[in-house]
């Protein structure tokens, strides 16, 4: 799914909720498709040790004098290109490519947390993204991470902030 993101950009208040409830004992963190990274300056803000993908290399710039580490990396790849690197905490914001969305939870530690926001279906009324490859279904996430996750929280539906879209939210910790 194309599109940036600034790291001026405020990050997600659901994603900062998470974090606060669920984060406690995390050591570090991958802000996966990361733009520019409001998450990764969000994780690094809360003392975690932050790596940072994103195809774009203009975010390796953006993240230079920081002590976010950043790896560009096209996630698209036939074979999953992230083989044996995990973290504690992996956020996912606003990126879906479901060929590899069963990967991004071999990207958690056991015992760690996945956070993943993006949109969902329905959200073609209100604007882009409007392609169903980049729309959650209902229960999408949970679906697809229930072997290995315990669901912390969940929700699909109709939110008016930052604007009005149709949202899709996970948190999950892994337990095997
Ligand atoms: C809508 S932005 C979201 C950025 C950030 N997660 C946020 O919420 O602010 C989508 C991001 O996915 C990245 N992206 C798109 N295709 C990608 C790919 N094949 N591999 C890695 N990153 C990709 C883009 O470069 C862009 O930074």
């Amino acid at each position: 799914m194309s599109g940036q993101s600034h790291g001026n950009e405020a990050p997600s208040e659901w994603i900062r909720h998470m974090l606060d409830m669920h984060a406690g004992a995390a050591v570090d963190a991958i802000d996966l498709a990361s733009g520019f990274g409001r998450h990764a300056y969000l994780l690094t803000n809360k003392g975690l040790s932050v790596l940072a993908i994103d195809a774009n290399p203009t975010v390796a710039d953006e993240l230079q004098a920081t002590n976010i580490r950043f790896q560009q990396v096209d996630l698209e790849l036939e074979l999953w290109p992230l083989e044996g690197v995990e973290a504690d905490v992996v956020v996912v914001s606003n990126y879906l490519y479901r060929p590899h969305l069963a990967r991004v939870g071999d990207l958690v530690r056991v015992g760690g947390i996945l956070i993943y926001e993006t949109f969902g279906v329905g959200n073609e009324a209100f604007g882009k993204p409007s392609n169903p490859d980049f729309l959650l279904q209902d229960g999408e996430l949970e679906i697809c991470f229930a072997s290995r996750f315990d669901t912390l929280a969940q929700f699909f539906g109709s939110v008016s902030e930052p604007k009005p879209a149709i949202r899709g939210r996970y948190c999950g910790r892994r337990r095997v």
